[in-house]
């Protein structure tokens, strides 16, 4: 396992965060990284000593693991001849691993959705693995990935796609409402306070919390109430929240994701 070799195609935000992460986990691990524009590829194996390719068809065939970190959108120019038996992890969202396997010659198709904490070894990544791979290999992909965060494992696609909303699109989410805090905060203080250390301490606190082991047992429902005296200063700013149907806006996004997942997966 330590000397494993990984092809990488594509070395964006998330290729590259999930190559660290990696190299993280296999200090010894070979890394063949390919992007169109040579750039960022030529970067990231000065980072991991790993070798960068002019050309997608100079990969190696005979590689442990491959790596499709590339937008759904470039998945009809991309060209690569892989071997039959190649494992190949793909982070297309949405694109199904039938469309892969009918693309590629290899069966051995993973699904995986990370999020950018990932970069941090704080990723929350989803992992669908079709029935083509062994249970070694199973052991192996858990082991190369579990360095880039926690890893969960899905039944299905379907679960995936559903879980992507949330997962892939969640610190987005969570940054657009740390906008909002920082933004009021700033207006209501004339700026007079460090909104935004105070906003990022806010949520990185709260997080602790839902994370700590003493409350394991504890709904987010719960810590909420804790915090929630009635007719307090916290209930005035929820009830606000409740009237305006706060839940039924997130219930729209969520679904307006999932149906982009589904849109990009023809
Ligand atoms: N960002 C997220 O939070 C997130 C979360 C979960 C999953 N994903 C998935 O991750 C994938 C990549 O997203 P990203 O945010 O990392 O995108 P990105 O930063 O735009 O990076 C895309 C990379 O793909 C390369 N590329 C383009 N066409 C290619 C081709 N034909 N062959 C090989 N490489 C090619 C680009 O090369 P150049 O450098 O030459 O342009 C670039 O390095 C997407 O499929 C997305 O669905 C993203």
């Amino acid at each position: 396992m330590t000397n494993l070799k990984i092809g990488v195609f594509g070395c964006g935000n998330m290729g590259r965060a999930l190559v660290l992460g990696m190299k993280a986990q296999f200090p010894a691990a070979d890394f063949f990284l390919f992007t169109p524009s040579k750039l960022k590829a030529q970067e990231l194996a000065v980072t991991v000593g790993g070798k960068s390719l002019d050309q997608s068809v100079d990969m190696p065939r005979d590689l442990d693991w491959y790596l499709l970190a590339f937008k759904p959108q470039s998945l009809n120019e991309f060209q690569f001849n892989f071997a039959p038996d190649s494992k190949i992890i793909s982070i297309l969202a949405g694109v199904k691993t039938s469309k892969l396997i009918a693309k590629f010659n290899s069966k051995k198709i993973a699904r995986l959705m990370p999020n950018t904490p990932s970069a941090l070894g704080q990723g929350a990544n989803l992992l669908f693995l079709n029935s083509h791979f062994n249970q070694i290999e199973e052991l192996e992909i858990n082991s190369l990935l579990s360095a880039t965060g926690k890893l969960f494992p899905m039944k299905t696609e379907e679960d995936l796609d559903l879980t992507t909303a949330f997962s892939g699109s969640g610190p987005a989410l969570i940054f657009e409402l740390a906008r909002i805090f920082e933004f009021e905060l700033n207006r209501m203080t004339n700026g007079r306070v460090p909104a935004k250390e105070i906003v990022s301490q806010t949520f990185f606190g709260s997080a602790a919390l839902m994370n700590s082991p003493l409350n394991l047992g504890t709904s987010f429902e719960e810590l909420r109430s804790q915090v929630t005296s009635k007719k307090g200063v916290t209930f005035e700013a929820l009830e606000i929240l409740k009237n305006k149907n706060i839940q039924e806006i997130f219930s729209k996004a969520f679904e307006a994701a999932y149906n982009r997942t589904i849109e990009l997966s023809k």
